[in-house]
């Protein structure tokens, strides 16, 4: 099948982009050689939905290097970056992306990665897996196996094999140590800054920023920002996460007080309308409004179009929505996941791990999917060692090991 992208003269510059993040994913490039002399994708296809910029056309470079056909989708209309798609459609990927598709033509190009009817799949957000069963079972037949990168998606697999209707193995590489403590806390928590100051070119320090939902990603949030300066809310509906924050030194309130006081909003909750009408009736003129959970639904924005008399974009990524009392909300990369929508996602070497782990675990679901049946499972512990440890050696990092009187110790119940 052909590619899909929107200009090929673009992919010199697409390489530029993929070549930089290589010479800073090591534990990547040491899988990337592993899998030239074993091959484990030998003769197989892969189709791969992942926000489509430079660490996951490398990702898509190391599969093809096992030895699969590798064919790709974007997991988000803002993140596909169109230099890197023609860079990897030179480099003999099929790709099926563009930046900022119609919403028609978005799903088009998954379906069209399905139609390949793939024997493995890399999903994100769980787009893959929900749309095989709700619409195309049709090419369900040769998979075997796939992979899901983020708490979202592994939400809604797990939802399909508790109703008996997950096609096929599943792993939640989100779950494994080497992804959700690193990308999800530190990634997200450099990016989303990283992409909310290039966007709005504006003071952090002295200001407050309301993170909604101190899971692993607003755990991030909250401390990068905390380190910028700003005077940090967090809000949230599970008590034991609220204490944790209170621990950590933030304010810890509902959202509806809160909202009175925010200059920065940031949603990363994985769940829908967090901040809605009554956070927006009150929030002072000019604050800020991001998310960086996976699905654009987090801020109501039906809520902020019914309650707006206006909307444009004043720069590029922030549209102003002016209330009817004049004042005036901003809302960053239409709502959609901040980090990449308006920015290059996580840094490459905490990708690194992401996709070390994606790598190794398509390689052993590819090995094990008769044994594991048609259910979720998480990464298996030897593989999150695996690349912890190639991660340690190319950091330099030397560790102690248990003696063996330790090892004796710490299994027995008794005490010398
Ligand atoms: N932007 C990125 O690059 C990126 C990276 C990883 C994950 N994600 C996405 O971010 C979202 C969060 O992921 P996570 O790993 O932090 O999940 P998590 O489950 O660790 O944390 C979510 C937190 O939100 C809280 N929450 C739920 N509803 C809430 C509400 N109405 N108000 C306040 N708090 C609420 C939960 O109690 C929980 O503590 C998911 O959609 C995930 O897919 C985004």
């Amino acid at each position: 099948m052909k590619s899909i992208v929107r200009d090929m003269s673009l992919a010199p510059e697409g390489r530029l982009k993929i070549d930089w993040v290589k010479e800073h994913m090591p534990v990547l490039n040491r899988i990337r050689e592993e899998f030239e002399l074993t091959q484990p994708f030998k003769g197989l296809k892969v189709a791969i939905c992942l926000h489509l910029e430079a660490k996951t056309a490398y990702l898509a470079k190391v599969v093809k290097a096992g030895g699969a056909d590798v064919y790709i989708a974007g997991s988000n209309p803002l993140s596909t970056q169109d230099d890197v798609c023609a860079a990897l459609v030179e480099d003999g990927i099929t790709v099926f992306a563009k930046h900022k598709p119609d919403p028609d033509e978005f799903k088009q190009h998954l379906i069209m990665a399905l139609e390949i009817e793939p024997d493995l799949i890399i999903d994100d957000g769980g787009d893959f897996t929900t749309l095989l069963h709700s619409e195309r079972p049709d090419l369900i037949k040769n998979i075997r196996g796939g992979c899901e990168e983020t708490t979202t998606g592994v939400i809604r697999d797990k939802a399909l094999e508790k109703s008996g209707d997950l096609p096929f193995p599943m792993i939640a590489v989100n779950d494994g140590y080497c992804k959700h403590l690193f990308d999800n806390r530190y990634g997200t928590g450099q990016s989303v800054w990283d992409s909310i100051n290039r966007t709005t070119n504006l003071v952090v320090a002295g200001k407050t920023v309301v993170v909604v939902g101190y899971g692993w990603c607003g755990r991030g949030v909250a401390m990068r920002a905390k380190g910028l300066g700003a005077k940090v809310i967090v809000t949230e509906v599970d008590s034991i996460k609220a204490i944790e924050a209170y621990m950590d030194g933030f304010e810890v309130m509902p959202l509806v007080e809160a909202a009175k006081a925010g200059d920065y909003f940031i949603a990363v909750t994985g769940n829908q309308y967090v901040i809605r009408r009554e956070h927006l009736e009150v929030m002072k003129d000019g604050a800020i409004l991001a998310n960086a959970g996976h699905f654009d639904v987090e801020v109501n924005k039906h809520d902020l179009d019914a309650l707006s008399t206006s909307r444009r974009e004043v720069r590029k990524n922030i549209e102003e929505y002016v209330m009817e009392d004049g004042r005036k909300l901003y809302l960053l990369a239409e709502g959609r996941l901040v980090n990449l929508g308006a920015g290059d996602g996580h840094p490459a070497e905490i990708m690194d791990m992401t996709f070390a782990l994606q790598a190794v675990s398509l390689a052993y679901v590819n090995e094990k999917y008769k044994e594991i049946g048609n259910r979720m499972i998480t990464v298996p512990y030897e593989l999150d060692k695996q690349v912890a440890n190639l991660k340690l050696e190319a950091l330099g990092i030397g560790i102690d090991s248990l003696t063996d009187e330790q090892k004796v110790y710490l299994e027995s119940w008794k005490i010398d």
